[in-house]
Parts: structure tokens; C-alpha cells; sequence
């Protein structure tokens, strides 16, 4: 079973003082995310609307009394020790993560004291819910409290997005960032990254549920088709640019895109689903604003279908959830979330729909895969 907030904050408050023999200073909790739609728009000027979720990553810590950076992993068991002598490469991610934080915020704030946090979470790691960005940002927010660093949000986004790029080496934006630091209780954030602007609307649909399914499919080789995408986008604006005359991404319309189809079908398909996405985000916050949640529903279907078929992020088991799920009476509606590959889906469903929708999907998709899928 899962712990709930309470027993996380006890479980790594009960672990530091096993590992340091102290009580920490500081207790710090960062959540997780999701994203409603707009998926791959956020590093291509669009629209997106994320949230926060009741998932967190609880960082403790105090300063040590030397000059070592020591990071306790509850969800590894393992520890990481960092010291300005390196290592530069980890063998774990998150090894990887911690370390690159450590070495940006030392820099940053010009910080020599060491210090001994401890980090557990509930968020399930890996699976498009933003579990790394979330570490990063844990570590920076813990280590900012415990320093007396003040940094504006906006500013801690970007500075969690450049240690996250930095590690993993690719290219993510800022949607992540974003939905974790600046989320509001019970709001969907309806943000516009060319303009940087963010609208809050209501997260409460009546008579509904949002449904986070858990494929269990590990997101392996994500990154690498990731980057892939973002070069893809880049390399289509760079032609429209050239043939049309345009600024950005969000000068782009449908007569534009058909000089791209002949010559250049896969940036085609791409720079497709962006600028329709694009207009999903609008179209639900429009849906969503009337409490109308069969109309909803149908655009995420529409965004899962430009994720599969023009994006091409989508994965054999996600697809096969989506289209199960087509059987539920009551199932307005579903997604893959995140980066894509793999991980998580979410759906829209009423109220009353959601006991049948999670035996369905449970059993048809433990049939199917052999796997049980977590729904959250
Ligand atoms: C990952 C990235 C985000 C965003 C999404 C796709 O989560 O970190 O910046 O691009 O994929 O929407």
C-alpha cells in the first residue's frame, strides 16, 4: 500500500534520524503532476494545462559538519555521497540528478557548507507523472530553505529545468516546472509558454472523475526519441520560417503546413499535432469552463490520436487501454500523459462509472499484457 502524506513525512523524518543521528532542520514536500492536455507544446511556444497532484517527494535535511553533500535514497535504499572532487557520471538517474543539483545550487549560491538530506517519495518514478523533475526541484527547494535563498518561482522553474536538461541530456521544457511549483489547490493551470502567462480555472467537473492509469510500461529509450522531437519541431519551423516568413510557431496555420506535406511528411505529421494541440487546450478549458464532460472527453480522445498516429510518442500497451476503454459506458474519455512511450494515461469518466471502468480495464489489460495495471 501506498503511503499517504502523513506516513511519508514520518517514514523519511524516522530514516534521517536512523542515518544522521539528528533531527532535520528542514521538512520539505514537492509534488508531482499531471497534465490534462497539450502535450510537446510547451517547448514549441503552445499551450498546455498541468496541475499538481496529491503525490509528493519529502525532502529532510540539516548541515553537516563537513564539507560533503550526503543524499539518502528511501525509495533506492542507497546513498549517494557528492564532493566537488566528482564523480562527473552516476550509474542511476537519480544518482545523476542529485548530483547535478548539488553542483548547480553550490555554484549558484556559492554555498561550501555540506549538508545530509534524506528524500522519499510517493510518486511513482518514471512513469510521466514528473517524479524527476520533482527530485530536482525537492533538492533545490530543501536546499534554498535551508540557506535562506529566496528565488521568484519562475526563476526556480528555470533554474530545476537547466539541472534537469543538464543530467539527462535533453531538452525538455518547462511544463513540468511549471505545474509542480505553480499550482494552485483544486485549479487547472491553462499556461501559455510563448507569452509565459498562466489562466487558473476550476479543477471540479461535476458529476465526474479523472482517472490516472499506471500502464507499468517503463519509458525506456524516451529520451533519446525525445530529443528526437524537439529537433523535429525545430528543423519544421526552420523551413516555414524560410518559406513563409514567419516568427514563431504560433504564426503557423494549415495552408503553411501544406508546403511542408510533400517534401516533408514526418515534420509534417509533427508540427500537426502541435498546432492542433494547440487549439485542444483552448477547446477543453472551453468544455471544461461549461462543465460539459462528453465534449471533454472526446478532445482528449482527439489528442491521443494525434500522440499516436502524428506524434508517434504513443506504445502498444496505452493504445490498447485507450481503445478498452471505449467499452465502459460511462468513459467520456483518455490519454497518454507525459513525454510519451510508455507510463501513465489519464481518463475522464462519470462519477458512476469509475467501479466498472477499473474491473474492465484491470482484467482485459492483465489478459492482454500479463501486467496489473495501478489506478490512481
Ligand atoms: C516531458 C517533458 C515536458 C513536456 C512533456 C510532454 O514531461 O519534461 O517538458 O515536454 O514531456 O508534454
Amino acid at each position: 500500500m501506498m503511503a499517504n502524506k502523513e506516513q511519508l513525512i514520518s517514514q523519511v523524518q524516522a530514516e534521517f534520524k536512523k542515518q544522521f543521528k539528528t533531527e532535520p532542520k528542514i521538512l520539505n514536500l514537492t509534488p508531482g503532476r499531471i497534465n490534462i492536455i497539450g502535450e510537446h507544446t510547451d517547448y514549441n511556444e503552445g499551450l498546455a494545462m498541468p496541475a499538481a497532484i496529491n503525490r509528493w517527494i519529502c525532502g529532510a535535511v540539516c548541515k553537516s559538519p563537513d564539507k560533503s553533500f550526503t543524499i539518502y535514497s528511501l525509495n533506492y535504499n542507497e546513498k549517494v555521497v557528492i564532493t566537488p572532487q566528482g564523480p562527473e557520471k552516476f550509474n542511476t538517474v537519480w544518482k545523476q540528478l542529485a548530483a547535478t543539483a548539488i553542483d548547480h545550487i553550490t555554484i549558484e549560491f556559492d554555498i561550501d557548507t555540506g549538508i545530509n538530506m534524506v528524500l522519499g517519495g510517493n510518486i511513482p518514478i518514471g512513469c510521466g507523472l514528473s517524479s524527476s523533475s520533482a527530485l530536482v526541484i525537492s533538492i533545490t527547494q530543501t536546499f534554498c530553505r535551508l540557506f535562506s535563498i529566496q528565488m521568484e518561482d519562475r526563476q526556480l522553474a528555470r533554474f530545476c529545468q537547466k539541472i534537469e536538461n543538464k543530467a539527462l541530456g535533453t531538452a525538455g521544457g518547462l511544463l513540468d516546472q511549471y505545474g509542480i511549483i505553480l499550482s494552485k489547490k483544486d485549479q487547472f493551470m491553462v499556461i501559455d509558454f510563448q507569452d509565459d502567462s498562466i489562466e487558473y480555472i476550476p479543477a471540479i467537473l461535476n458529476d465526474s472523475t479523472w482517472i490516472v492509469v499506471n500502464s507499468q510500461v517503463s519509458r525506456e529509450l524516451s529520451e533519446s526519441a525525445y530529443l528526437q522531437r524537439v529537433k523535429e519541431c525545430i528543423e519544421g519551423l526552420k523551413i516555414l520560417k524560410k518559406e513563409s516568413g514567419i516568427s514563431s510557431f504560433r504564426d503557423i496555420d494549415q495552408p503553411m503546413l501544406e508546403l511542408l506535406k510533400e517534401k516533408f511528411d514526418v515534420l509534417y505529421k509533427r508540427l500537426c499535432h502541435v498546432i492542433d494541440e494547440n487549439q485542444r487546450v483552448l477547446d477543453l478549458k472551453n468544455q471544461l469552463q461549461k462543465g460539459a464532460a462528453e465534449k471533454a472527453g472526446a478532445i482528449l480522445k482527439e489528442s491521443h490520436k494525434s500522440l499516436r498516429y502524428l506524434y508517434e510518442v504513443s506504445c502498444e500497451e496505452i493504445d490498447y487501454m485507450i481503445e478498452m476503454s471505449e467499452g465502459v459506458g460511462g468513459w467520456h474519455g483518455g490519454r497518454i500523459i507525459g513525454g510519451g512511450f510508455g507510463g501513465c494515461c489519464i481518463h475522464l469518466l462519470a462519477d458512476g462509472a469509475v467501479e466498472d471502468f477499473t474491473h474492465h480495464i484491470t482484467e482485459s489489460y492483465r489478459k492482454k499484457f500479463e501486467i496489473t495495471p495501478e489506478i490512481m
